[in-house]
C-alpha cells in the first residue's frame, strides 16, 4: 500500500493548487544587476522546481529601487523588471511547481552591504566599488543600530507612494503568471518597522497603540489584495516576535495582526521572527530545529488562518509531524534546500511513497528507477 503523507497532499488556496506542502522560502541572492535577474537566478530557482517543491518563491523583490536591501537585490519596480522574471516563472510551472514572489521594501535596513561584503550599512569601501549609499526611510527617525543610516520619517505622501508601489508590483507579478504573492512584513524591514514599538515612535494615527502601528501594513495589505486577482492567494510574512530581551513585538500582537490581515483577505501567515534591531537588543531566540513552529501554531489556532512554518525544518519526518499535529499548513525550507535542492523528492521516498519516481522529471526518473532495481533498493 502506498503511504499518503500529509506533506504530499495538495493544498488548494483560492483558485491555486499547490501539489504538495513544501515551499522554497524566499532567499535573496544579492546577485541581481540594477534589480534585474541574471542566469544565476534561473539556475538557482529552476533546480528547486526540478527538486519537486510545491511552490518556489522568488526572493524579496523591491517595489522601488530605494527599497532594496543591497545593490544586488531583485526589483519589480518596472514592467521591464517583471518581464525578465517571466522565463523563470514559465520554467517553474513547466515542472509542476507554483511560482511565488515576495514583494518588499527594506525601510531603514535599505542601503546595506551584501552579506559577504560585511552585512552592515554601505560605507566608503563599497562606494569605491561603485556601490553608493542612498537615503533611507522609516516610520520614525531611529537608526537600526549604532553606525547605521538615520532614516527620514515617512510622511503621508511617502507612505502613499510606497503603498502604490506594492500595488503596482502585485499587478506586474500577476501579469507574468505568478500565482502566489507574499508581502514582506518581517525581519525589521519597512512594514515590520511600522508594527514594532522598537522602531515606531510616531505620534500620529500610525504610531502608539497596537491598532495604530498595524494601520499602515494593513492599508498596504488591503490595497494589494484589491489589485491581486480574487482567485490567487496572498501571503503575508511576519516576524511573529521581535525576540528582544524585553519589550518589542510579541506573539499576542501577531495573533491580533493575523486576525486583522484575515479580515482584509490575506490567506496565509508566514511565521518567521526577529530582525528589528541589532546591538544590545539583538534577537535572543534559541535557534533549534523547528524553533519558529510554535509561532505558526499559535497564529493558526488563535487567529483561525492558514500558516506557513519556517526555520530549521530539516527532516521530512519532522515536517510531517508538524503538519499532522495541526501546527501549520505549509512547510517552508530555505538553507536545507541550498544543501539539497532535491529535498522534496527525497522526502517523498523517506516518507514511504513507493511510486515517487512517477513525479520526477522523466529525464532523471528513467535512469534512477532502473538504477534502484539493479541495486535492489
Ligand atoms: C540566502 C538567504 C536569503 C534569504 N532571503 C530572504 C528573503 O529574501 N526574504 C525573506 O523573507 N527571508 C529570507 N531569508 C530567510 C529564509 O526565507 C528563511 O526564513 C530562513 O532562512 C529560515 O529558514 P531555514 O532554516 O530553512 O533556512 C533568507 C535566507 C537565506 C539563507
Amino acid at each position: 500500500m502506498t503511504a499518503s503523507p500529509r506533506l504530499f497532499e495538495p493544498l488548494t488556496l483560492r483558485g491555486v493548487t499547490l501539489p504538495n506542502r513544501i515551499v522554497i522560502s524566499p532567499m535573496c541572492q544579492y546577485t541581481a544587476e540594477d534589480g534585474f535577474p541574471t542566469d544565476w537566478h534561473f539556475a538557482h530557482l529552476a533546480k528547486f522546481a526540478l527538486g519537486g517543491a510545491g511552490c518556489v518563491f522568488f526572493e524579496a523583490s523591491a517595489v522601488v529601487p530605494e527599497g532594496r536591501i543591497t545593490h544586488g537585490d531583485l526589483g519589480i519596480w518596472s514592467d521591464d523588471h517583471a518581464e525578465r522574471l517571466r522565463p523563470i516563472v514559465d520554467f517553474l510551472e513547466s515542472q509542476g511547481s507554483v511560482a511565488g514572489i515576495q514583494i518588499a521594501h527594506a525601510g531603514r535596513k535599505a542601503a546595506s552591504q551584501r552579506p559577504w561584503h560585511g552585512n552592515g550599512p554601505l560605507d566608503e569601501t563599497d562606494a569605491a566599488r561603485g556601490e553608493e549609499q542612498w537615503p533611507v526611510v522609516a516610520p520614525s527617525p531611529l537608526a537600526m543600530a549604532d553606525g547605521w543610516l538615520m532614516p527620514a520619517e515617512l510622511d503621508r505622501a511617502g507612505m502613499d507612494e510606497i503603498r502604490d508601489a506594492f500595488v503596482a508590483a502585485a499587478r506586474r507579478s500577476d501579469a507574468i503568471g505568478i500565482d502566489v504573492l507574499e508581502i514582506h512584513g518581517a525581519h525589521g524591514y519597512l512594514l515590520h518597522s511600522f508594527l514594532s514599538p522598537v522602531s515606531n515612535t510616531r505620534t500620529d494615527d500610525y504610531g502608539g497603540a497596537l491598532e495604530n502601528r498595524m494601520r499602515y501594513p494593513l492599508e498596504v495589505a488591503e490595497a494589494v489584495r484589491a489589485a491581486w486577482p480574487e482567485d490567487k492567494p496572498l501571503f503575508f510574512r511576519i516576524s511573529a516576535v521581535d525576540g528582544l530581551e524585553e519589550g518589542g513585538w510579541q506573539i499576542e500582537d501577531s495573533v491580533a495582526l493575523a486576525s486583522a490581515l484575515k479580515e482584509v483577505g490575506i490567506d496565509v501567515i508566514d511565521c518567521s521572527s526577529g530582525g528589528i534591531g541589532g546591538g544590545a537588543t539583538a534577537a535572543r531566540i534559541p535557534r533549534t530545529e523547528g524553533f519558529q513552529v510554535p509561532f505558526a501554531a499559535a497564529v493558526r489556532a488563535q487567529a483561525g488562518i492558514a500558516t506557513m512554518a519556517v526555520g530549521l525544518i530539516l527532516e521530512a519526518a519532522h515536517a510531517e509531524e508538524i503538519l499532522m499535529a495541526g501546527e501549520t499548513d505549509l512547510i517552508a525550507i530555505a538553507r536545507e534546500a541550498l544543501w539539497n535542492p532535491f529535498w522534496p523528492r527525497h522526502a517523498a521516498k523517506s516518507l514511504g511513497i513507493a511510486d515517487h519516481y512517477e513525479t520526477w522529471p522523466e529525464q532523471y526518473s528513467w535512469w534512477l528507477s532502473r538504477r534502484d532495481k539493479f541495486m535492489g533498493r
